[in-house]
């Protein structure tokens, strides 16, 4: 028995929890989903699995992102960063939904599979039923040899390594790094971004693991003591505009997951028309404001929620001085470009969601009804 805790605890680090350890590895594991493929000096791209599919690439009128849960989550930012960056129509897709609709899919259709176990059943019977009416597969998986790694026409793997808890940390900010560089790649090949934005993107995904070390480094403490404070609550509204919007939802996401309370993600400006009325002072909000095109609209999204005496929560950018006036508790991360920064944003959240789970005692690791990959339907 002693030796079992002795090995749980060598295989944690020593940390208590995996998903902490796994929310702590994320300056390496993100780091090493770039290597190799991000040589920010000239810049320069390198991703074998676009060129192995090049033609199918530049050819196709649409993208179609196929994934479910914390990986949906990441094919819809994957949505914005490749509409903004490459200009071809992309639409994201429950792979629950998409298989049984009976999708209009051809051999002009690439999709994109985001899947951390690579077994997920919806996603991998999606998949087969696509490529069955001639589209290319694209695989974001992070395990090595899995079912849809092994089916996909090409891919990139992501490179979080094995990732235990059950809720999806370090593989989600894998795949995001992937889709960026995915995203990177196309633009260069499609010829739609210029050298200096190019320059200015791949500089700033470079120093994202220094910036995920410099939040963990800071703001535990704080994250901890929000956590303290509103434990009890019985909602959460997570609300983010743009690039940050997926964030509001993965942030939502990780909340309900770990600490059983109901969240919702939702566009802040869409809480006009309607779920604004949830709004009391037993609502905790908390908005995702870092710096970005977005950012005056979302300071008045905030106005509007403090004015019906929500309990404001912003995760902002170092250094921000407006929203950080408006809220009553404030989770910082260093300052980056608004196509970069949702890799930092999503931090603070999970360690929320962790520190949550914490103080209601709940087991972190292996939250009640959830299975790390649902390989049945
Ligand atoms: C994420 O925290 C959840 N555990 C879940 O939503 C997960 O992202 C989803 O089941 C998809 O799993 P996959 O990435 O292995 O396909």
């Amino acid at each position: 028995q002693r030796l079992d805790l002795d090995l749980a605890a060598i295989e944690k680090g020593g940390y208590e929890h995996f998903m902490l350890k796994e929310i702590f590895e994320q300056p390496q594991t993100i780091f090493d989903s770039f290597r190799g493929r991000l040589d920010v000096d000239q810049p320069l791209l390198t991703l074998s699995g676009l060129e192995t599919i090049k033609d199918k690439l530049l050819a196709a009128r649409r993208i179609i992102i196929v994934a479910c849960g914390t990986s949906w989550h990441a094919g819809l930012l994957a949505e914005y960063l490749i509409e903004e960056l490459c200009r071809v129509n992309v639409e994201v897709e429950y792979a629950s939904e998409f298989r049984y609709r009976n999708p209009i899919i051809d051999e002009n259709d690439v999709i994109i599979a985001v899947s951390q176990s690579g077994e997920t059943a919806d996603t991998l019977v999606a998949l087969e039923n696509a490529k069955k009416q001639g589209a290319t597969i694209f695989g974001i998986v992070n395990v090595v040899g899995s079912s849809i790694a092994r089916m996909a026409d090409a891919g990139a793997y992501t490179h979080a390594g094995p990732e235990i808890g059950v809720a999806s940390t370090k593989a989600f900010t894998a795949q995001l790094v992937v889709l960026e560089l995915f995203a990177l790649k196309l633009a260069e090949m499609k010829g739609t971004i210029s050298t200096a934005r190019l320059r200015e993107l791949t500089a700033a995904l470079h120093a994202v693991p220094e910036q995920v070390q410099w939040i963990l480094d800071n703001q535990l403490e704080n994250i901890k003591q929000v956590a303290a404070k509103y434990k009890d609550a019985r909602d959460f509204l997570f609300l983010g505009r743009g690039y940050n919007f997926p964030i509001a939802l993965e942030g939502a996401l990780k909340l309900k997951e770990i600490s059983y309370i109901h969240a919702e993600g939702y566009p802040a400006a869409e809480m006009k028309h309607g779920p604004i009325a949830l709004v009391d002072e037993n609502l905790p909000v908390v908005f995702v404001a870092t710096q970005d095109p977005f950012y005056e609209k979302v300071v008045s999204n905030m106005q509007e929620i403090r004015a019906r005496k929500g309990r404001l929560i912003a995760v902002v950018s170092e250094g921000d001085t407006v929203a950080e006036q408006l809220a009553e508790d404030v989770l910082t991360v260093p300052k980056s470009h608004e196509m970069i920064s949702p890799l930092l944003a999503v931090i603070p959240l999970q360690l929320l969601s962790y520190y949550v789970g914490i103080e209601l005692q709940l087991d972190v690791d292996k939250p009640r009804n959830l299975a790390k990959s649902v390989t049945v339907e």
